[in-house]
């Protein structure tokens, strides 16, 4: 399986790293626009085998995609952070512009990969990149509710002292402050959550999720990649060895949960066509109303996407 990863800033070259430390595919690209960055990234994981004992090839290129050829997967981090002064229809013009020639670009070259999203905006990025793919949505989705999904589990284990591999839940909606996690679809080791916290305090652990990727910015002074990395190379796990896993993913909705054309958080059956499935919860009114609130949010920024390229 050959898997490219664009950018090998923070995010992409966490994700090629995992991706090579698992074995998850035995050769990996990572491409840059920087001249040299990422073939240096890329010589230094190389440079890990030997030592953590694996044997998945990673190279890295400057801008040359004849050299991501026939990837099965294309993870693409490519973007820029919001600056200072900056607007956030600047950040959606600059982000898009980029994730345009980038998706161009990896389809010329991978006409059958499956392209996995994690410039953000997200949801409006994801959506960039599947107008511009001229593939199934199936095809074409984002990486956020694992990652979102992934703080809200971290947070509840650290509140019960249990493992975080014994709490399960569900988070749908946006990459953002409106995103939904959802108390009556989380469990701990099979047991309902809310049978284990108080409503107040999971309420508590609910809002840190919701701006979990902010507590870190205002830590770092830049966003989060360890598990942000780990948990695109996890999406990319779930394709290149079919394994049917149900995530949380930035999928395009035709119908379902009653939305159509947008992009949104949903959990879905990921296997080696993509999206193989979107699983349709029996949301209660209060969850549904707060999902609905977060595809405004989406929509009015998939929107400014929508005006920007109608005027070009
Ligand atoms: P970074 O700045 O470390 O890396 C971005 C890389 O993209 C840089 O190396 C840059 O040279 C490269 N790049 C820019 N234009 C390019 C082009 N046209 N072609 C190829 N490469 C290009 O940023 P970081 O921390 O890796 O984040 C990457 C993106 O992922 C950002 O948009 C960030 O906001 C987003 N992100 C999304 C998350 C999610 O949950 N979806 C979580 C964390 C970050
Ligand atoms: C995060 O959630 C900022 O999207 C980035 O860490």
């Amino acid at each position: 399986m050959k898997v490219t990863v664009v950018g090998a800033g923070n995010v992409g070259a966490t994700c090629a790293d995992v991706l090579a430390t698992r074995e998850i595919a035995n050769e990996i690209v990572l491409l840059d626009i920087k001249e040299g960055f990422a073939e240096g990234k890329a010589l230094d994981i190389w440079q890990t085998a030997p030592i953590n004992l694996y044997d998945s090839r990673t190279v890295g290129c400057t801008n040359d995609y004849a050299r991501t050829a026939d990837s099965d997967v294309v993870v693409i981090t490519s973007g820029l952070p919001r600056k200072p002064g900056m607007s956030r229809d600047d950040l959606i013009a600059t982000n898009a512009g980029i994730v345009k020639t980038v998706t161009e670009n990896v389809v010329k070259y991978s006409p059958n990969a499956i392209i996995i999203v994690v410039s953000n905006p997200l949801d409006v990025m994801t959506y960039c990149a599947f107008l511009n793919a001229n593939m199934p949505s199936s095809r074409v989705f984002g990486m956020a509710g694992v990652l979102d999904t992934a703080r809200y589990r971290a947070f509840l284990a650290e509140e019960l002292n249990v493992s975080p591999k014994d709490i399960q839940a569900v988070l749908m909606g946006g990459h953002g402050d409106t995103m939904v996690p959802l108390p009556r679809y989380t469990t701990v080791g099979g047991i309902p959550v809310t049978e284990l916290i108080d409503e107040a305090r999971l309420n508590e652990i609910i809002e840190r999720t919701k701006f979990g990727g902010g507590e870190i910015v205002k830590l770092l002074g830049t966003s989060a990649w360890y598990a942000p990395g780990a948990a695109a190379a996890q999406m990319v796990e779930a394709v290149v060895r079919d394994q049917k896993r149900i995530f949380p993913v930035c999928a395009w909705l035709q119908g379902e949960y009653g939305m159509s054309d947008i992009y949104l958080g949903v959990p879905v059956v990921l296997g080696k066509n993509g999206i193989e499935k979107i699983i349709e919860l029996q949301l209660n009114d209060a969850e549904r109303a707060l999902l609905v609130d977060s595809a405004e949010a989406v929509k009015g920024v998939m929107d400014v996407l929508d005006n920007m390229n109608a005027k070009a």
